[in-house]
């Protein structure tokens, strides 16, 4: 198995999940920009699980080494990977933090993802399972560079499922609403619309266990989106979402 941004708790409670659900993998590799903190969850999956681990460090804003990947082959791989960045005035205006943005969640993201998709398609065989946002489905003024940058995960996903699917590799694309992680730490969420890691975990493996193409995290985000994606623009304009 292969977890792109490993530091995620999602990533985290998924990788538990399907352990704790009995799957079986020879290792999992562990990629992340932040190797310290990574190293205590391999060592818990060890203790835990008696499962072996590897990390891999990956910054997406450096130079990625694509040599140092050629052996890692996998069944699953599960991508955690994205930045919310700033969205005060300040920041909205701040190119640096459009550039992270913009790269973290798409444009240095898209390059590894295909190149690990590539690795499957070789063997024809695997599942990605790849979290992008509801924020991609319609853009607000809240976060809508974000929103862009997931808007294009989002398509490419799909883009890949429909290219996948003759040579037997599923593509889960996974929408979440409000998830609370340290992304959102004190941004003030709805409870009622806010799944923990672990619920979050739940859902998505349970939508890759009977592959379906796309999930939303919590369902009901999928009605909430229906209803946004249909107001007029006239009227969409001049709301404070
Ligand atoms: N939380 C929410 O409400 C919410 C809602 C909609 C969508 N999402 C999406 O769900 C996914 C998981 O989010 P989360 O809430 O778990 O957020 P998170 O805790 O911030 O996790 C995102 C992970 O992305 C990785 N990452 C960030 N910058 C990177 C870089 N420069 N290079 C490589 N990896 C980098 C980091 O992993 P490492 O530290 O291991 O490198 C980080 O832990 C993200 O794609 C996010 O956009 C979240």
């Amino acid at each position: 198995m292969i977890v792109l941004g490993s530091n995620s708790e999602v990533a985290q409670a998924f990788v538990e999940e399907t352990l704790s659900a009995g799957d079986k993998f020879s290792k999992i590799y562990l990629f992340t920009s932040n190797k310290e903190t990574t190293e205590k969850f391999a060592k818990h999956l060890e203790v835990k699980f008696v499962q072996q681990s590897e990390i891999v460090e990956l910054d997406l804003l450096r130079p990625i080494d694509y040599a140092k990947l050629d052996g890692m082959e996998s069944d699953l791989l599960f991508c955690a990977t994205g930045y919310l960045g700033e969205s005060t005035e300040e920041g909205l205006y701040e190119h640096r933090n459009t550039e992270k943005i913009i790269d973290v969640n798409y444009a240095k993201l898209i390059p590894v993802l295909t190149y690990f998709a590539s690795k499957m398609e070789r063997r024809r065989a695997g599942t990605m399972i790849v979290l992008s946002s509801v924020a991609g489905e319609r853009g607000r003024q809240s976060n809508f560079i974000y929103g862009s940058a997931k808007a294009g995960l989002t398509a490419y996903l799909s883009g890949l499922r429909n290219y996948l699917f003759a040579k037997k590799v599923h593509v889960l694309t996974v929408k979440p609403g409000f998830m609370a992680t340290k992304m959102t730490e004190g941004l003030p969420l709805n409870p009622k619309l806010t799944a923990s890691p672990k619920r979050a975990a739940k859902y998505i493996y349970k939508a890759y266990k009977i592959k379906k193409n796309v999930v939303y995290v919590l369902p009901i985000w999928s009605l909430i989106m229906l209803i946004i994606r249909n107001i007029p623009e006239f009227v969409f304009k001049k709301l404070k979402l």
